[in-house]
């Protein structure tokens, strides 16, 4: 995330009555709640519309495949999510902004009715921009005169903090995805022409980490996580090394020159028929100009730097890297464990997410939350691989050690590298 575009720290969890007297001396902690929780929605509001604003309206109606969304129906959809599961249920005579926004903006809530079809989002000329703004407008002040005024504010929170978490992952998304837009534009535009790579700060670890025995991962805290992050459980691990560093651009280009995309023994059977179906032969957004690689940026063409971490690469394509280097992917278990470990890692957050080869299922014990909310993640597990960290276009505040994130093995619009692991035998 460049200078420019970095987002302010998301509070995700309420002061305790205690923290809340002792930060003014004049409100009653009641208040304090309120106004922690009116500051935490407008500070992640704003922060979706900051983003934005690098685009123009003909920029946010594009929708350059089936798995990236229009900025624009993302401004809208979080919007929506507000309307339909906090003001629609909580605000009594609440007027909705527009009848019709739940069928074009519900994503995949089967609960809350039909909806338009993913693919199609971007055929979604009306409502323009300025009509999304005039709905985001409408919910803000719906959602903060509902803060102020709630007789049960905490009851609410829970549905207002999981509101405030899920539009920041859209935040992220609607990075991925008008990069990957604009990726298919021959004259390669700048999402912010001042962006550069995450500065490395924590290379300080050159250990990496060594680990082995029985530890305990998920979330157990009384902070937000999402219901897939628990329940916290042990797990056994053989010992294993992870890397201290990510794989750099410099390291896939002795891949590529030793025949990486082009060795079939080096893939599983669903990665090679990706590699000749799609034609890869180098990381996503990667182009050769003359014999050099570029790759398509946030803020547009840039060389390759070796020394930079690898970024849109699959997990087919993690894969193959860590056989032909001898190595493994770590398991999910295993990369949350070495996290955990101070000062084994460096850029375990901020930078890319790290493909583990843990494919995404239930925890032990794993329910999914009741209602509707209760689709947001656990219907997704299955067939998908699990990643851990976060990247360069998380927004601050988003990430946790337990923070599980999902994809496809083929997808790589996201910002996806690795690190690799060796078992110690
Ligand atoms: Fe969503």
């Amino acid at each position: 995330m460049p200078a420019s575009a970095a987002s302010p720290r998301v509070r995700r969890s309420a002061p305790t009555k205690d923290t809340a007297a002792s930060a003014s001396a004049e409100p009653a902690p009641v208040d304090g709640q309120r106004q922690f929780w009116l500051d935490a929605f407008r500070h992640v509001r704003a922060e979706t519309e900051r983003r934005a604003a690098f685009l123009s309206a003909e920029d946010q109606v594009i929708q350059s495949m089936p798995d990236a969304s229009p900025t624009k129906w993302h401004r809208a959809h979080v919007t929506w999510f507000f309307e339909e599961f906090l003001l629609r249920k909580f605000v009594p005579g609440y007027k909705p902004f527009d009848e019709r926004f739940g069928y074009l903006f519900n994503s995949y809530y089967v609960s809350a009715g039909p909806r338009h079809a993913r693919p199609q989002r971007g055929v979604i000329t009306r409502p323009g921009a300025a009509e999304v703004t005039a709905y985001r407008a409408h919910v803000d002040r719906a959602v903060a005169a509902l803060i102020e005024r709630a007789s049960d504010l905490a009851s609410l929170v829970p549905i207002i903090e999981i509101g405030l978490n899920h539009e920041q992952q859209h935040q992220e998304l609607l990075l991925t995805d008008i990069l990957h837009a604009f990726s298919l534009n021959a004259t390669h535009p700048a999402y912010d022409p001042q962006w550069q790579w995450p500065e490395q700060a924590d290379g300080g670890a050159v250990a990496g980490a060594l680990i082995s025995g029985i530890h305990r991962i998920g979330h157990d805290s009384g902070d937000f996580c999402f219901d897939n992050e628990k329940p916290a459980h042990q797990v056994l691990l053989q010992p294993v090394w992870l890397s201290p560093s990510l794989v750099t651009n410099g390291e896939w280009l002795e891949f590529m020159a030793d025949g990486g995309y082009t060795t079939p023994t080096l893939w599983l059977s669903d990665g090679w028929n990706t590699v000749e179906a799609q034609g890869w032969k180098a990381p996503g957004y990667w182009q050769s100009i003359d014999g050099v690689w570029f790759v398509m940026t946030l803020g547009g063409l840039r060389p390759v730097g070796p020394s930079v971490p690898v970024c849109h690469v699959s997990y087919y394509e993690a894969d193959a890297f860590a056989r032909w280097a001898g190595k493994d992917l770590p398991t999910e278990a295993e990369w949350e464990v070495a996290a955990r470990t101070s000062g084994a890692l460096n850029d375990a957050f901020g930078v890319v997410w790290q493909w583990t080869r843990s494919a995404y299922s239930p925890y032990p014990g794993y329910r999914a939350t009741e209602g509707a909310l209760g689709e947001y993640n656990g219907k997704f597990m299955v067939n998908q691989m699990v990643l851990r960290g976060s990247s360069l276009a998380t927004p601050a505040g988003h990430s946790r050690p337990t923070y599980r994130n999902f994809f496809y093995p083929s997808a790589r619009w996201q910002f996806s590298g690795l690190r690799l692991a060796a078992y110690q035998h």
